[in-house]
């Protein structure tokens, strides 16, 4: 005699319960998979990862200030990251937003201000908005490596006027979101060096033939870290920049997987780590 239906449905419902959570057990083996297959296959990693200050530091001076800038300087890091905008009578100058609230003491759009409306701004700690032209000044002798990073539009034709006048040219590599930007750059000067910044989106990074850089957010090459084999496969350099991650295991990890260098707001942080 069969047993009844209802003691039939409960056996199966437990063999089911049974099956999944063997599989739930196995969940931490994944990412050891993951991971592991990726660190066999990974290629070597760069000999000599770089420090980027990124905004020069502001863990030490007012963001993209020429303190923050002079003081990454002192620390010897390799690169300075910077953002741009133009004043309303054309002059590139290092600021983040397009607005000046939220860094200085005064209101309103970059775009909509003089450069003298700009000057009389205090940045922080009595700094002023410094021009990219006293950036460029600055860094002369140095050899630091500079990323600029172009936050607007049209401002492409100046950024190469001042490159070529301090002859800094060929110890710079321009960054930007849009793609558009970086072409009108390379339009005009092909011998220029661009790298092309990705959102949190991007886990799987297009790469344009013209970018020998390419600068992914922490968290794509956490979750995707076969990008860094695909672009050093195409000789091209992982850039990575944090939304809020920088954490001296982040900063471990990312080397591990082999990124090419780390713009961060702690330069310090990174050298102790590469010590
Ligand atoms: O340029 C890399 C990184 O700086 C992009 O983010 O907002 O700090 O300019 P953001
Ligand atoms: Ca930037």
């Amino acid at each position: 005699m069969s047993p009844p239906a209802s003691l039939n449905l409960g056996y199966h419902a437990k063999v089911r319960r049974k099956e999944k959570l063997r599989w739930l057990a196995l969940l931490p083996l994944y990412p050891l998979l993951y991971y592991g297959t990726y660190f066999i296959l990974r290629g070597p990693r760069p000999a000599n990862p770089q420090i980027i200050a990124h905004r020069g530091g502001p863990a030490y001076a007012p963001e993209n200030t020429l303190a923050a800038f002079k003081h990454a300087l002192e620390m010897h890091v390799d690169w300075l990251e910077m953002d741009l905008h133009q004043t309303k009578d054309g002059t590139l100058v290092v600021i983040h937003d397009a607005s000046v609230d939220r860094t200085t003491n005064g209101s309103g759009l970059v775009a909509e201000l003089t450069l003298a409306q700009i000057r009389a701004l205090d940045a922080g700690d009595g700094e002023q908005i410094p021009t990219f032209e006293e950036v460029l000044a600055l860094v002369q002798g140095s050899g630091v490596g500079l990323l600029p990073e172009l936050k607007a539009a049209g401002m492409e034709r100046e950024l190469l006027r001042l490159l070529e006048a301090a002859e800094y040219t060929q110890r710079t590599v321009v960054q930007s979101f849009s793609a558009q930007r970086l072409e009108t750059l390379q339009t005009l000067a092909p011998e220029i060096q661009v790298c092309r910044l990705y959102g949190v989106e991007m886990l799987n990074l297009p790469q344009p033939e013209s970018a020998r850089y390419l600068a992914p957010p922490a968290t794509a090459v956490l979750l995707n870290p076969w990008q860094i084999r695909q672009a050093h496969t195409a000789d091209r350099r992982i850039f990575v920049w944090f939304g809020g991650l920088e954490h001296p295991l982040i900063m471990r990890w990312l080397l591990a997987l082999g990124v090419d260098g780390l713009m961060i707001n702690d330069p310090s942080a990174l050298a102790e780590i590469l010590d």
